[in-house]
């Protein structure tokens, strides 16, 4: 008799024990454990996350769930498999560790798989979007942070997988990630929705300052009275992973409890390349600031930001707050 069809997400959970499995009894077992154990996670940590284990073998995801045509046009479809030509499938995550991407409300929805050595292809795949997944809005730990805390007084926002397991093992059970995008306005939408208070802390690299950047520039509609945005700069070269394993949970928080206001990153990076001693460069950070404050709701920020702005250019806040429109309506 024709087995019940199996729900997207019942078959993504599947997926993810199957990987946990495998993490236990597959031949490469050893390896693998070793290279968990080598990034500083405990077993706890890692079934915590539901890390597991996408096998070498070409087919062993398919054989195991993909028992019939309907199970296997699913397995594609959810983006587990490929097709190489009509009928013959394989798995899309091999020989990687995983990271099973869960929604808010604990679902299985996506996949994240790491390779463990060197010269295997791309440092990360994700699954690509599907009809349950969509990239823009999800955020990996978010489930994992509401698991640990009743109630968060903050959200962490950091680049990577790693980071975010990294930090729970020392104790840090507030980290989030985007999934290999920059911080959507979503994302801010999402986590200015769940916390008042939410701090990036991005690599210490070109690529870690230019997504807080694009972060705080996201993050600005959902700006209400009572939220707050900081930004945590890391040395060169670290990431919170490597950071919180050299010096500690106390070290780390205490670099948080330190955060740059938003305020200040804003025109920190707005004042970059302008010459504020003459006129054209204070003209050219008004006319570069100005449709930003527009963006933030809060006038209490707004309010302290203009007069931030009147000191550098020589303004009034009276003469500045005529020229910025208001928002009517405020989000979050
Ligand atoms: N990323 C990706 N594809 C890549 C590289 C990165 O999707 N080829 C995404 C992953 O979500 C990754 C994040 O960008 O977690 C940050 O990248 P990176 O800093 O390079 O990786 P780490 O998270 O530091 O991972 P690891 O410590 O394992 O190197
Ligand atoms: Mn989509
Ligand atoms: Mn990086
Ligand atoms: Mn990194
Ligand atoms: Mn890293």
């Amino acid at each position: 008799t024709a087995e019940q069809k199996r729900s997207d997400y019942d078959l993504m959970l599947h997926a993810a024990r199957f990987y946990q499995h495998q993490l236990k009894h597959h031949s490469n077992s050893k390896a693998v454990i070793d290279y968990i154990k080598g990034r500083g996670l405990s077993g706890e940590t890692a079934k915590k996350f539901m890390i597991g284990y996408a096998p070498s073998e070409w087919e062993a995801l398919c054989q195991q769930l993909g028992r019939n045509k309907e199970q296997k046009e699913q397995l594609i479809e959810l983006k587990l498999a490929s097709e190489k030509s009509p009928g013959r499938q394989f798995d899309f995550f091999r020989d990687r560790l995983m990271f099973p991407i869960r929604d808010k409300r604990g679902r299985v929805i996506a996949f994240g798989g790491r390779v463990m050595q060197a010269d295997q292809g791309p440092k990360y795949l994700n699954s690509p979007e599907t009809r349950i997944f969509h990239k823009g809005f999800e955020l990996y730990g978010l489930y994992e942070a509401k698991q640990a805390h009743k109630k968060l007084e903050h959200i962490l926002i950091v680049e990577g997988y790693m980071d975010v397991v990294a930090l729970a093992e020392q104790g840090i059970e507030y980290a989030v990630a985007a999934l290999g995008t920059a911080t959507t306005a979503e994302h801010m939408h999402t986590l200015f929705r769940t916390t008042d208070k939410v701090i990036c802390c991005y690599d210490g690299d070109r690529a870690g300052r230019d997504a807080a950047w694009r972060a705080l520039e996201n993050a600005l509609p959902y700006l209400a009275d009572g939220k707050s945005l900081q930004f945590v700069f890391l040395p060169d070269g670290e990431d919170p992973d490597s950071l919180v394993q050299k010096e500690g949970k106390e070290a780390f928080e205490a670099r948080l409890a330190e955060a740059d206001d938003f305020s200040k990153v804003l025109f920190s990076k707005l004042s970059q390349e302008i010459d504020l001693t003459k006129d054209a460069g204070k003209a050219k950070l008004l006319s570069d600031a100005l449709p930003l404050i527009e963006k933030i709701p809060s006038e209490f920020y707004q309010e302290n930001i203009l007069e931030h702005l009147g000191r550098l250019i020589g303004r009034t806040r009276e003469q500045l707050s005529n020229r910025v429109k208001t928002p009517k309506q405020q989000h979050a």
